[in-house]
């Protein structure tokens, strides 16, 4: 089986690459701007990588989506501040720019996977999302925040609607708080540059006061990569068509932490198991910051995001299996040893 990455030196993309080439006999066709991430997988002899940029790049693109089974398009800017700084750049990559892949996939009958994202559900009153049930609640247009929710939202029903009224097989996945190596880069000193365990990573290296924004009463279902890959796998085996035209949450609701707790426990984890930056960790303060202040007048917050995974459950054999102490351990031994 052939599989196109668009975006293999992504978060998930490197992760996915690397997965394939160890798991199966598969072979992996990726397109990215750089292979910063996929040192693991450069060299081997079902790796196919290209540089270059999914907008510039079209007839690679067509060639590759002519030439392989499995379409992942993983191209996407997923950081908050982002959507708040750069609305329109968050429309024209994440929605428009991946609208041609979807087409292209309808127009030429390939298997679709799609990420959606958690982010859809917005502030959804529901204790857990369900895929089919939950409403999709989101704020004011002048909250620039929604862009990257309802540019996903639009993408999902327009991919539902290809697959209802024009035979695409599609299955659509809604990370939920995946975090693990390689995630973002710790480096990036820009508040609200990375996503919340690499920016506080990020604040403990540099000496820098860890700000929770609104407080960090806000909870988020930590999710470890390696549970969201073995989800993916099995959506791309796609075992008796269990995964055609549906939609998965993927997430962990076990790890439904808040942001302030995520924080005393990454200090506690750093203090306790990595001296060489113990004193960092120990010197660093949680500092309250108003979300307005941090990420600017367009920002507004999810306070809970809990996923039904019976769906994953039932259909995929799919369960998450690491815990955010295991979890978090494995990330911070990435980054800091
Ligand atoms: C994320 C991003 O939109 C995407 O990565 C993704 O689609 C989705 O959710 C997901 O992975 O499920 P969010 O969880 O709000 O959204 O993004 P983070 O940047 O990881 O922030 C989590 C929480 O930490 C937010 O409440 C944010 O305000 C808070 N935060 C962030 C802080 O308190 N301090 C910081 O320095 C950064």
């Amino acid at each position: 089986m052939n599989v196109l990455i668009l975006g293999a030196n992504g978060f998930i993309g490197s992760h996915l690459s690397e997965n394939i080439l160890a798991n199966t006999n598969w072979h992996v066709y990726g397109l990215d701007l750089a292979q910063d991430k996929l040192n693991n997988c450069v060299g081997h002899e079902r790796f196919h990588l290209t540089i270059g940029d999914m907008i510039k790049e079209k007839k690679w693109v067509r060639e590759h989506i002519e030439k392989c089974d499995v379409i992942l398009p993983l191209v996407a800017v997923a950081t908050p501040a982002m959507y708040v700084q750069e609305p329109l750049r968050v429309f024209e990559l994440d929605f428009e720019a991946n609208l041609e892949v979807v087409r292209l996939c309808a127009e030429l009958g390939k298997y679709l996977i799609f990420p959606s994202t958690s982010e859809v559900y917005g502030m959804c009153p529901d204790g857990e999302f369900n895929e089919e049930t939950s409403n999709l609640v989101t704020g004011p247009i002048n909250k620039e925040r929604w862009i990257y929710s309802t540019s996903k939202q639009l993408m999902d029903r327009v991919i539902y609607a290809y697959g209802k009224h024009k035979g695409l097989k599609y299955a659509l996945f809604r990370p939920f708080n995946w975090y693990g190596p390689r995630l973002d880069n710790v480096f990036n000193p820009k508040p609200g540059g990375s996503r919340v365990l690499s920016q506080f990573i990020g604040n403990i290296l540099r000496g820098e006061n860890i700000n929770l924004v609104n407080g960090g009463a806000q909870k988020r279902c930590m999710t470890y990569i390696q549970d969201g890959i073995n989800a993916i796998m099995r959506i791309i085996e796609n075992k008796d068509d269990k995964a055609t035209n549906r939609i998965f949450n993927v997430g962990n609701p076990d790890e439904n932490i808040s942001v302030r707790e995520l924080a005393e426990m990454l200090v506690q984890q750093i203090s306790t198991n990595y001296p060489k930056y113990s004193d960092k960790a120990k010197a660093v303060k949680l500092i309250d910051i108003d979300g307005k202040t941090y990420f600017g007048e367009g920002y507004q917050d999810v306070s809970l995001r809990v996923p039904a995974i019976r769906h994953a459950n039932q259909q995929l054999g799919w369960k998450p299996a690491v815990g955010i102490e295991e979890g978090l351990k494995k990330t911070l031994d990435f980054y800091l040893s």
